[in-house]
């Protein structure tokens, strides 16, 4: 490897019971206001992006039961689910970590929001955290 892969923090992700709550809480706290929002019906989430500089505070909270943030609320509650490591190529940083004989939990790049391409790496692979590599 020539060049590191990760260019930037994209967002790290929050998981929230009460996303309209949250998204308060850090008007008042800090003046954060909401940059992006939407539904991912796919993973079953509704997420919030806060700016800050270039990267976000994603909000994130589950649209149905059996989302894998629902599941997450219910075993370990609210808190840090996951960080996004913005990549130049997702697929490259993908193939980087099969090749080390990693575990993904995406085997190929897919949508994710904001029109991104984005693929999940096990948290097993990577000192317990759920790493999402984000490509704009
Ligand atoms: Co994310």
């Amino acid at each position: 490897m020539t060049e590191p892969l990760l260019t930037e923090i994209d967002h790290i992700a929050i998981a929230v019971h009460d996303l309209e709550a949250a998204i308060a809480w850090y008007a008042e706290a800090f003046g954060a206001t909401v940059d992006h929002r939407e539904r991912v019906e796919s993973d079953g989430v509704e997420e919030a992006l806060l700016k800050v500089a270039d990267s976000y505070v994603q909000l994130l909270t589950p649209t149905r039961e059996d989302s894998p943030v629902a599941k997450y609320l219910a075993s370990k509650g609210e808190g840090l689910h996951h960080v996004g490591y913005r990549v130049a190529d997702c697929a490259a940083a993908l193939e980087q970590i099969k090749a080390m004989g990693g575990r993904v939990i995406d085997e190929a790049p897919r949508p994710g929001s904001r029109g991104t391409t984005v693929a999940f790496v096990h948290p097993k692979t990577a000192f317990s955290t759920l790493i999402e590599l984000v490509q704009e």
